[in-house]
């Protein structure tokens, strides 16, 4: 079960895969990216990653890159690691180039691709839940391109770990709570569940759109408005979605409990319905 790498059609090991110094992803963060799991070797909602990439692509005026030859080569690298619960990043740079801020239309982008084992969140942290900061979303103002420009939520990370927190979420500054730094943010209010509405100051998560069409199976009504710093401190429940975080229960936003401080029963009930659904 090899950990791989893709680099513009070549399989290679993880650490042979070298990127020229002039690729505009490294020097302008001009590249979009997308990260997929599988369970039980089967990867999840590829099909809902790839149209979000080729729409992050469009967003920075990519030229198009065929949807076969992206969905084979995703396909063939995933069944060469033979890795069954795999975490597959694939990014796609604009090309390499002199630095130069405008770019030349005809230029080729590169596709690369790593494939490991997912590290998995420790069961203890799914169980209690996790603790989350609260920091300004400084941003830029399209958020819902997923670009490799990602230096805010990478500050805003740490800065919940400097404090001991699992991660943090972005608030505007008019309060508006908006997401996490990897993930997308609910909460649980009188049996309701509620969450941003797709703007361009969210990145339209996947495992959003599965949350809300589980809580539909369950009968529970999900609602898409702003939500304000003192609302989700009230919360019965609050929770993050992600690829990687699945659905984490939140114990305390800002080290104010939320709920009982465990993790919620409908957080429990629709986590179940995503593993059920993923394996
Ligand atoms: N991040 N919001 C942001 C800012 C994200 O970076 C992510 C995902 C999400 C959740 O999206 P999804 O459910 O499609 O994974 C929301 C990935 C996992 C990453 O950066 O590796």
């Amino acid at each position: 079960m090899p950990e791989l790498a893709y680099l513009n059609g070549k399989t290679l090991p993880l650490n042979e895969a070298l990127v020229p110094i002039e690729d505009r992803g490294y020097q302008f963060g001009d590249a979009v990216y997308e990260f997929i799991a599988s369970y039980n070797g089967k990867m999840f909602c590829m099909k809902e990653h790839l149209d979000r990439l080729q729409r992050s692509m469009e967003g920075l005026l990519f030229p198009a890159i065929d949807r076969n030859f992206i969905e084979t080569a995703v396909l063939e690298l995933f069944e060469k690691a033979e890795i069954t619960r795999a975490g597959l990043y694939i990014q796609i740079s604009r090309g390499v180039a002199p630095r130069d801020h405008a770019w030349d239309k005809d230029m080729k982008t590169q596709v690369i691709m790593t494939i490991k084992n997912v590290k998995e969140i420790p069961s203890k942290l799914r169980e209690q839940g996790v603790d989350i900061i609260t920091v300004q979303d400084e941003r830029w103002s399209n958020c819902d391109i997923k670009t490799v420009q990602i230096l805010p939520n990478a500050m805003a990370k740490q800065k919940a770990k400097a404090q001991g927190a699992f991660d943090a979420i972005f608030v505007s500054k008019d309060g508006i709570v908006r997401e996490g730094t990897s993930s997308n943010f609910f909460i649980i209010k009188n049996e309701e569940l509620i969450t941003h509405p797709l703007t361009k100051n969210i990145l339209p998560g996947i495992t959003r759109m599965v949350v809300k069409d589980l809580a539909k199976d369950l009968g529970i009504k999900v609602e898409e408005k702003f939500l304000l710093k003192t609302d989700i401190y009230s919360a019965d429940e609050a929770f993050l979605t992600g690829t990687l975080t699945e659905i984490l229960g939140i114990k305390a936003i800002d080290g104010k409990s939320i709920g009982d401080s465990k993790r919620g029963e409908i957080t429990q009930k629709l986590y179940k319905g995503l593993r059920k659904k993923a394996e």
